[in-house]
């Protein structure tokens, strides 16, 4: 099916599942957290997430192929009660209460998105994004990992300050 007509911001490309792992450990999660993936695609992060610890997730995701994928996986990790998929737009999310954000966008998205992080985010709430970095935010960590492919990797942990 032709999902073209649908306005997102950036295609629907899963984050690699050993990056997601790296992106996971430098987020140190803790029991309790409430972590966010905007744009979530089939919320591979947000499942992996939580086998790492007892956190409770929300994903926002606009693209019908992806939701449905989703929604399919969250129920085969029977986590339909940890992880709640929106079916809206990243720029409606109510943020006010995350604690960690996991992004994958295009650093023109992560530019566009960061004035929403910036008025809305709780401050000492951490991000993870890769391959790109936000523009204009001073990240906490930055690593490099080279996947089993070969492929060089750059992940950034910022902090809301
Ligand atoms: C690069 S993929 C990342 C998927 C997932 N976060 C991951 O890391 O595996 C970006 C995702 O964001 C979704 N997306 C793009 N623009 C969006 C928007 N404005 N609102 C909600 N989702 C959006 C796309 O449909 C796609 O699934």
């Amino acid at each position: 099916m032709n999902y073209s007509f649908i306005p997102n911001d950036d295609p629907y490309f899963p984050t690699p599942i050993e990056v997601v792992q790296h992106k996971l450990d430098l987020l140190e999660l803790k029991n309790g957290e409430t972590v966010f993936d905007l744009g979530c695609g089939d919320a591979r992060q947000l499942i992996m997430a939580c086998a790492m610890a007892d956190v409770n997730c929300i994903g926002y995701e606009i693209l019908p192929e992806a939701i449905r994928d989703a929604k399919i996986k969250i129920e085969e990790a029977k986590l339909s009660d940890r992880i709640k998929i929106r079916t809206e737009d990243i720029y409606q999310a109510d943020i006010s209460n995350a604690d960690v954000l996991i992004l994958y966008f295009s650093r023109s998205v992560l530019g566009a998105l960061s004035l929403k992080l910036e008025k809305e985010l709780p401050v000492g709430a951490r991000i993870a994004t890769h391959q790109f970095d936000i523009p204009g935010w001073k990240e906490e960590t930055k690593k490099e990992i080279m996947q089993k492919n070969g492929a060089l990797e750059t992940i950034y942990l910022y902090r809301k300050i």
